[in-house]
């Protein structure tokens, strides 16, 4: 057998995996949306409260990093902001920042 066969598969699998698991967490990051009560302050699409800004293309307008950033304490970010500082565990802040990265 040649092996490059093999390899490939091998490839396609792991690209498979690695793309499930980037959609699941940002289907966690939009379930912690709903459930932090970001929605309640945030729109997203036609879904959420004006409080705060919209959010539906936030995605192009911040890194990754640095909404990790802003969701682990927005005062750090801009010690001007009127978002508080919200209860978030590391998990949390890892998938809202997927989902909210995924919003273009
Ligand atoms: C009590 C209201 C409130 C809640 C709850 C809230 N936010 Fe905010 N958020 C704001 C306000 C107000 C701003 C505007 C910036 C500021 O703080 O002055 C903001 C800004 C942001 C921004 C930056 C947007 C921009 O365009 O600059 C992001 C991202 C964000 N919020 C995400 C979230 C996420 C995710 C949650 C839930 C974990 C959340 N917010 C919960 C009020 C809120």
């Amino acid at each position: 057998m040649r092996p490059a066969l093999p390899l490939a598969l091998v490839v396609m699998v792991a690209a498979l995996v690695a793309s499930s698991v980037a959609q699941e967490s940002t289907d966690l990051g939009k379930r912690y949306f709903m459930d932090s009560g970001c929605y309640g302050c945030h729109t997203v699409g036609k879904m959420g409260t004006p409080i705060g800004s919209d959010l539906s293309h936030v995605g192009t307008k911040y890194s990754r990093a640095y909404l990790e950033r802003w969701l682990r304490d927005p005062s750090m970010q801009r010690p001007s902001a009127h978002m508080p500082k919200l209860e978030l565990s590391e998990d949390q802040v890892k998938a809202l920042s997927a989902f909210l990265s995924s919003l273009r």
